[in-house]
């Protein structure tokens, strides 16, 4: 799909369709008046006559994501007017943008349309022309590769226009932003959609390699030998169970030029498929843990997307990526490993296999000079029970580090929700056998597994995102697909481009 930016009056744009927000409890004028206030463009404030009478019929209030078609609409080229509801006008916000645009690619594009201008609101900012890009190239994402008649090739929408008439604000470098973290986010998407048949630790190496030699990204990927000579033993004892071999995938940005000696790192989880191992999984669900690698979708989308977008920081992904899996050289419950940072760890419960090459691949990270670490993982399914499906957990040794992360999330329009870190709760980890069991008590399971990989990242500042319940949507929405959600992609790429800022 095509993602443009048009400035020109909206009487000269034509195609299949033009939407226009409209707001609830607003009045408009019976006849042809101009109401710039009530609709952005006097062209279409044309059709107000028609609003007017839509309203009092009640079959549209403005609500939002409600939707009304006028076929042949007078005062544009376009073939269809499709007023859509945004709400509350005080409430619209670039969330409201960004969802809007999905609404219309997905409900427009079944319907063979072909090219969408959405007409925003007059006096939008850049923040909500960026979210109404990257709604578009959301919204057009769909999970069905592997169907014979896959919509999105089928039936594929060829442009979506951002409309904002006189925007001095909205720009082709805006848009164009836009589209590059909205398909960064969906190529974090397509990872995680593919089946662990499919997308091996291996396959997962190769899509790194594509990346970095689309985009001029430096390319390391440690195979098992190089690992087992650094002494990666924590990683390895989870990859063991597996036939299919370990990576530890590293992409490497450096920027032409820097404002100091920063050094980002950003940290994923990429287990391929987890069955838990000996300690297994229920049978049911467990198809679901294809997913179980969106921390490092996320972390190859976000370096996608930095290659492109060149922040002045450096900034390096890491993926640790192994396939959890039961066999006859399986790790054991009770096994005790060797970590890389020396420390020893008593695997009490293998299927907490995330945080175990976390640990080595946080460990690596600070040995090659990462001053700052995120990690993102779908590390429990506790933080569902916690915080819903909403927002991820986030976890810090460093508040001014984190609260710099939920700043950025938010201009990303990404919501992560803070989780304590107290001493205390590091009482729930105690092994009589090694320096760390894997796992802590019945209670505050996300907490224990933060404070794991803390006991790894201390003293850097650090954020540890815990995606489990945000990066698989089991329901659609009407702006999103169901399935992966690509979620902390945006965060990521929002946080490296305002680092020098951020830095204060
Ligand atoms: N990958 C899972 C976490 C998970 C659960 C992600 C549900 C998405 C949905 C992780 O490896 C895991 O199995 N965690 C265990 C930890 C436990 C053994 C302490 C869990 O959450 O049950
Ligand atoms: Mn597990
Ligand atoms: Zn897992």
């Amino acid at each position: 799909m095509e993602i443009r930016f048009e400035s020109a009056p909206v009487e000269n744009v034509s195609g299949d369709a033009i939407a226009v927000i409209c707001f609830e409890n607003e009045k408009h004028a019976e006849t042809t008046a101009v109401e710039p206030s009530t609709t952005p463009d006097p062209e279409i404030a044309k059709q107000s006559g028609w609003l007017a009478e839509l309203r009092a019929s009640g079959e549209f209030t403005g609500k939002l994501y409600e939707q009304v078609t006028f076929h042949r609409p007078e005062g544009t080229g376009a073939k269809r007017l499709v007023v859509i509801g945004g709400g509350k006008r005080e409430k619209f916000s670039p969330v409201e943008a960004r969802r809007i645009a999905g609404v219309l690619v997905r409900t427009l594009q079944p319907k063979c349309v072909k090219s969408i201008a959405l007409l925003l609101p007059a006096e939008s900012g850049a923040e909500i022309g960026a979210a109404a890009a990257e709604g578009a190239v959301l919204g057009g994402w769909d999970p069905d590769k592997y169907k014979s008649d896959p919509k999105r090739n089928s039936k594929a929408l060829e442009t979506f226009i951002v409309a904002a008439p006189g925007s001095a604000q909205i720009t082709d470098t805006v848009i164009n932003r836009a589209r590059i973290i909205a398909e960064a986010q969906n190529l974090a998407r397509d990872l995680v959609n593919e089946p662990a048949n499919k997308l091996s630790p291996a396959a997962l190496a190769d899509a790194a390699r594509e990346v970095a030699a689309d985009h001029s990204l430096e390319c390391e990927i440690l195979d098992q030998a190089a690992m087992e000579k650094l002494g990666m033993g924590a990683l390895l004892g989870v990859a063991r169970g597996s036939s299919n071999a370990p990576f530890l995938i590293v992409l490497k940005y450096h920027p032409a030029k820097t404002f100091g000696s920063d050094h980002l790192a950003l940290v994923g989880k990429g287990v391929t498929f987890d069955t838990g191992g000996v300690s297994i999984k229920p049978a049911d669900g467990m198809e679901k843990m294809k997913y179980d690698m969106a921390g490092a979708g996320a972390t190859l989308g976000a370096m996608k997307a930095i290659a492109q977008l060149k922040p002045s920081v450096q900034v390096t992904g890491y993926i640790p990526t192994v396939e959890n899996m039961v066999s006859g050289t399986a790790q054991r419950p009770g096994d005790i490993v060797t970590t890389l940072a020396g420390k020893t760890v008593e695997v009490l419960n293998t299927d907490a296999e995330g945080r175990l090459i976390l640990a080595d691949a946080i460990t690596y990270a600070k040995q090659n000079g990462a001053t700052h670490i995120v990690d993102a993982a779908t590390l429990t399914g506790a933080i569902a029970i916690a915080l819903g499906h909403y927002n991820m957990g986030a976890f810090t040794n460093n508040q001014e580090f984190l609260d710099k992360f939920l700043g950025v999330s938010k201009t990303a329009g990404e919501k992560a929700w803070q989780l304590p870190m107290d001493e205390e709760y590091k009482e729930y980890l105690k092994s009589a056998f090694a320096d760390l069991p894997n796992i802590g008590g019945r209670y505050g399971g996300s907490i224990t597994a933060a404070w794991f990989l803390r006991e790894f990242a201390d003293p850097s500042p650090w954020v540890h995102l815990d995606i489990a319940s945000t990066a698989w949507l089991d329901d659609g929405r009407a702006w999103l697909s169901k399935g992966p959600s690509g979620v902390a992609v945006r965060s990521f790429v929002q946080l490296a481009l305002d680092w020098d800022g951020s830095r204060g």
